[in-house]
């Protein structure tokens, strides 16, 4: 039922993703073919690019947490307390700086006491295939494992189907440290210490699987709600409301923003999917023509149109950006691998998969000042993973890779960049060819990343700097010979990032060659 009303919201995101595409086609097909100017504005650089920007989401949804991060302790896969040793490592490396939990649609139907303690109830997942849910994995299980990853928990509130008096005994459950029928709980289920739960959202889309709310009534409901979500232990609790339905959807921003004030919201959510066909056929994520890698890119592209107009909404009351805007749902959303349960929304990650990382990476960046926390939709085994498992098997998808390139933007200062690129196009679709982002460190080592969106044109990338730059470490790579190349369980190395050596400074200017479908990263001081 759920997918059922979910449909004509995507498709109209689709459409209109579809109109803007066009229109940004007249508007750009004059630019030079095959090169691009990167100007950089190093002396401006204010903003700082928040961490949470390169967050994860981790649903109880198909594969995501059974198999993918959790095998439990008595597994033969090897584990750290139950959570899979290969998946944590490959986590820590990317430096994962929150992710998401338990939902989702899923978050609206949890009732957390159902998942923790000895005798765990089970459930049905009524969003996802309408499987047992035995919620083995649960509280105790989320947040150590957080806490092992050195990553910040953001946990999503029931609101669609939870009461206050739920809601706010989880997270005194989760963050007090007073002594309480709830903390007694959970020092007897084997937790003394109250963990830091840091960001907790107040319902998940609830326009719909959250809830079907109006806008008005979900501002009334958040008002109560959050009030008895308390800051224990000195903390502050970051709260996030739910966003409209779709970035077009300005009636829901308008509604929240004006009923609720900054100071009980620290942010306001919106999710994005790049969904390249109508919801019945979304397309294959690994068979797919040159026109729907086209369709693709110009989908996502979009996203900066929704991030602009979205904060033109919320600065009408918010001229300070005090609230977040949070994209805690952004990805591709492709057809079901084969022979998968469609309720499981497994799917493969190609190259045009990390391009379409690498670009929404890149606006993420340069609207750092209202954007200030995303999440990947979703961890593992789901939609846009960065992993995927077979039994004992991992294997580091595409879009892995380029959030391991794009992790030195964690926490620096952004740099403005003003990019003039070449465009390419397919039929209907013109595109820019480049897109990028830079950004200094806290040792001002800046750092440049930047997608060359073309499938099969090279591009010649110029940029003027201080001569006084020199690049300090290898550059880094993300290539293959096809756009629709992935990694496999039997060939886990096809796409794979490698140095990249053709960039060099010359007479004032940063210049390199960038191959057809490829993302760089330049490291300089
Ligand atoms: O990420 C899959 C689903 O997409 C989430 O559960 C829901 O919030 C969104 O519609």
């Amino acid at each position: 039922m759920y997918l059922e009303k979910m449909e004509s919201s995507k498709q109209l995101q689709l459409g209109l993703a579809i109109a803007l595409s066009v229109v940004c086609m007249s508007m750009s097909a004059q630019s030079q073919a095959g090169t691009a100017t990167i100007t950089i504005q190093e002396q401006k650089a204010e903003t700082t690019i928040s961490r949470h920007i390169y967050g994860h989401f981790s649903e109880h949804l198909g594969h995501c947490i059974y198999d993918g991060l959790w095998v439990g302790k008595d597994s033969e896969i090897p584990n750290i307390d139950g959570v899979r040793k290969d998946v944590f490592d490959a986590l820590k490396q990317i430096r994962i700086p929150n992710l998401r939990w338990p939902g989702g649609c899923f978050a609206d139907e949890y009732h957390w006491m159902d998942g923790i303690g000895q005798k765990r109830a089970k459930m049905v997942n009524t969003n996802w295939g309408y499987a047992t849910e035995d919620n083995s994995f649960g509280t105790h299980e989320f947040l150590n494992m957080c806490e092992q990853l050195g990553t910040e928990p953001y946990v999503c509130g029931n609101v669609g189907s939870g009461t206050v008096e739920e809601m706010s005994k989880w997270v005194e459950y989760m963050n007090s440290p007073n002594e309480s029928p709830m903390t007694e709980l959970r020092k007897q289920n084997g937790r003394e210490e109250p963990w830091k739960v840091t960001f907790f959202a107040v319902g998940n889309e609830s326009y719909g699987c959250g809830g079907n709310f109006t806008a008005e009534d979900y501002a009334t409901a958040y008002r109560r709600y959050q009030t008895f979500c308390r800051n224990y232990n000195g903390g502050y609790l970051k709260k996030v409301a739910s966003g409209p339905s779709v970035p077009e959807d300005y009636h829901w921003t308008e509604t929240i923003m004006n009923r609720i004030p900054a100071d009980m919201m620290w942010g306001l959510s919106l999710h994005y999917y790049t969904i390249p066909g109508p919801w019945e056929h979304k397309g294959s994520a690994t068979d797919f023509t040159k026109e729907d890698f086209f369709r693709t890119m110009a989908y996502a592209l979009n996203i900066e149109d929704a991030i602009v107009k979205q904060d033109s909404v919320m600065n009408i009351y918010d001229p300070e950006k005090k609230v977040a805007m949070v994209v805690d749902e952004w990805g591709t959303w492709f057809d079901v691998e084969p022979g998968t349960n469609p309720g499981f929304l497994y799917q493969q990650n190609t190259m045009r998969d990390a391009l379409v990382a690498a670009l929404t990476l890149n606006i993420f960046n340069n609207h750092a000042d209202r954007v200030r926390m995303a999440n990947l939709a979703q961890v593992v085994n789901v939609l846009q993973a960065v992993i995927l498992t077979n039994g004992s098997q991992m294997v580091l998808t595409p879009t892995y890779h380029v959030f391991d390139m794009y992790k030195v933007h964690q926490d620096a200062r952004l740099i403005p960049t003003t990019v003039e690129t070449a465009t390419i196009t397919d039929g209907q679709w013109t595109l820019p060819q480049v897109n990028a982002s830079a950004s200094v460190d806290a040792d001002g080592r800046m750092h440049l990343t930047i997608a060359n969106l073309s499938p099969d044109r090279e591009c010649q990338v110029n940029c003027p700097i201080s001569p006084d730059y020199r690049i300090i470490s290898q550059s880094l790579l993300l290539t293959a010979k096809n756009i629709t190349d992935h990694n496999t369980f039997e060939s886990p190395n096809n796409v794979h990032l490698s140095t990249f050596d053709k960039a060099t400074i010359k007479k004032g200017a940063l210049t390199f060659k960038m191959p057809a479908k490829s993302v760089v990263m330049i490291e300089l001081k």
